[in-house]
């Protein structure tokens, strides 16, 4: 995730392209930059770091033109460092550019076969370079970026620059999003709704597929094989508070409305479908020989720990390598018994939780090797592994984490495929049904986010209510503890999560007719078994609220609710039942009038012990 901006007009570009960029800082701030044309001469600023670095450079270094564009980074392929930050320059050609090249280091090396030089780490350098080279061939900018689009595999939103060409801007995008802002003799484009509304209410949604030609009064949009697209503008009516959530009331309604595509960007240029496997090059620095590991153990806080405990399930079923998850603040002080033949897997959204970097000093220390599951790239836990799975989920606002909990999910799918397929533990057939399911998965996850207006309604039922049990079992048993975690961070109701066979030791006791009990019922081979503990919740007047992908008979005539999933491989079961439980306590929060994106007591990074 990076933010993109754009401006042709009459007035000063830079000014125009900052204050874009600030409603775009969400997005990312590894780095920010500028470049603007005055004169023929493309002139560029960069900074390593927030945006108000690149601000307090422009004070010293202002740069002029009315022709220009911006971009604020979210590292994914090099560090943040200048060198990386973009715009990105190739001869005459400047590009920014927001997604992941996933064939680049194939261009990369057929430019420089061409005799080209680099000087970046970034996928998005082969985008100026490739367009460039068009150029010097002879071909005019539209016609050299149609061409360098067609090299291109991945997600890409791209905006193209050229000191040929003083009267227009060339923007084209796939899956990741362009907006373009419609002015009076005057045009922009952005990432996002926000980065316009200074300016003006009239957009204009560019589709995946499609190029625009944008100069000071018109926009010419075409496909990708040239032709001419018409589209009426929108006007939005937004207030700029619900433009930078993205049209949605809180920070939370967005990034678990963001989950099919944050799956996607976690999967993007890992999959191997034909060969049933993954494909994680990240990995060679661990010099990762699976057969190596006699036992992997999982270290995490919070919701990080709930997507372990799923992990273990997961890497235990496709290795048959044991594998233990332990809270981070434990692991640190318990003397593990580890070694060279031990694999931690430390998974962070933020990448500072500090027990969770102590866990991972204490594991070095015993000769154990480090692989790190995290969103924020190049944070302190990545930096002290030997390797690192980057879920690219974007920046995670909301304090309750969401997005990141079912991203974290996602990239132990992929890890444990990927192990599962080199120690030949898990055969082509059986991964390639498991990729296909994986792959198909966010368009399920899609569909059942469909089924928020039955949920608001099941919260408004039960939102009084003063306590809750969540029940599972087996992969699904720690979404019960996240379904109840979400609840507590978000609504101070207190829950619990507990494993639908363990009710009758204990928890059985709670049940009167004022509790209600939300369960996890995938129609696996435990269906039956689980229906028998609830007919005892049933019999002590406990409400019901099932989860499931088999609403039988017997299940509707308990339950007082019963909320579908769409059915999915037995494995991937936790992310789709993980949905409903996050709406179900977003709707409770809202009904009891909690503050949603910044619970009391909370905080997003805990840096302390
Ligand atoms: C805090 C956050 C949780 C998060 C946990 C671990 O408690 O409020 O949402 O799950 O830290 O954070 P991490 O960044 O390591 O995933």
């Amino acid at each position: 995730m990076c933010g993109i901006m754009g401006y042709i007009g009459d007035r000063e570009a830079s000014g125009i392209l900052v204050g874009g960029l600030r409603r775009l800082e969400y997005r990312g701030y590894d780095s920010a930059g500028l470049a603007t044309l005055v004169n023929g001469q493309i002139d560029i600023r960069r900074t390593v770091g927030k945006l108000d670095n690149l601000s307090k450079l422009l004070l010293e270094k202002p740069l002029a033109g009315s022709i220009g564009i911006g971009h604020t980074r979210w590292a994914t392929h090099g560090k943040p460092s200048e060198e990386n930050a973009h715009p990105h320059r190739a001869g005459r050609v400047v590009v920014i550019h927001n997604g992941i090249i996933e064939n680049y280091l194939e261009l990369r090396s057929e430019l420089q076969g061409l005799g080209r030089t680099f000087s970046s780490e970034t996928d998005t350098e082969v985008i100026s370079q490739l367009i460039d080279e068009h150029l010097n061939q002879g071909m005019n900018l539209e016609a050299a970026t149609r061409a360098a689009i067609a090299r291109l595999q991945g997600s890409f939103a791209i905006v193209v620059l050229c000191e040929d060409d003083t009267t227009r801007l060339y923007c084209a995008k796939t899956a990741t999003p362009i907006v373009i802002g419609l002015g009076e003799g005057e045009n922009f484009i952005a990432s996002d709704v926000p980065a316009l509304l200074d300016h003006t209410r009239r957009v204009l949604f560019l589709e995946d597929g499609e190029l625009a030609e944008v100069t000071r009064d018109a926009v010419r949009v075409t496909t990708f094989d040239g032709t001419l697209v018409t589209r009426e503008p929108r006007q939005i009516t937004w207030d700029p508070i619900t433009a930078q959530k993205g049209g949605f009331k809180h920070f939370l309604a967005k990034e678990i409305n963001e989950q099919p595509q944050a799956m996607i960007d976690t999967m993007l240029g890992r999959i191997r479908q034909e060969e049933g496997d993954v494909s994680l090059p990240e990995l060679a620095a661990l010099d990762l020989d699976w057969n190596r590991f006699s036992r992997i153990y999982i270290t995490a806080c919070g919701t990080a720990w709930h997507a372990g405990l799923v992990g273990k399930f997961i890497l235990e079923e496709l290795t048959r390598i044991p594998v233990e998850v332990d809270y981070a603040s434990e692991l640190r002080y318990r003397r593990p018994i580890m070694g060279p033949d031990t694999l931690l897997i430390a998974i962070s959204q933020s990448g500072e939780t500090a027990d969770t970097l102590a866990a991972v000093e204490e594991a070095r220390s015993h000769g154990a090797s480090v692989l790190s599951i995290c969103n924020a790239v190049e944070a302190s836990i990545p930096r002290r592994a030997n390797a690192v799975l980057y879920t690219h989920a974007g920046p995670e606002i909301s304090v309750a984490s969401t997005k990141a909990f079912t991203t974290q999910l996602t990239a132990l799918y992929l890890l444990a495929i990927h192990a599962g397929r080199q120690l030949g533990r898990l055969d082509e057939q059986r991964g390639r049904a498991l990729v296909h399911d994986l792959v198909n998965l966010p368009s399920l996850v899609q569909e059942t986010l469909g089924r928020s207006k039955q949920i608001e309604k099941i919260a408004k039922k039960y939102g009084h209510s003063r306590d809750f049990l969540y029940l599972g079992r087996g992969i699904n048993y720690p979404i019960a503890l996240e379904g109840a975690l979400k609840l507590k961070e978000l609504s101070y109701i207190h829950a619990e999560g507990y494993p639908a066979g363990e009710m009758k030791h204990g928890p059985i006791a709670l049940i009167d007719e004022q509790l209600p009990v939300v369960v996890l019922l995938p129609g696996d081979a435990m269906y039956p078994k689980t229906l028998s503990n609830l007919k005892e919740v049933e019999a002590r007047g406990g409400r019901i609220i099932a989860i499931t992908d088999a609403p039988t008979a017997d299940l509707e005539e308990i339950a007082w609710e019963v909320i579908t999933v769409p059915k999915t491989n037995h494995l991937l079961t936790p992310i789709l039942l993980t949905i409903p439980l996050q709406l179900l306590a977003y709707d409770i929060a809202i009904y009891r009038g909690t503050d949603v994106d910044q619970p009391r007591n909370l905080a997003k990074s805990v840096t302390v012990e």
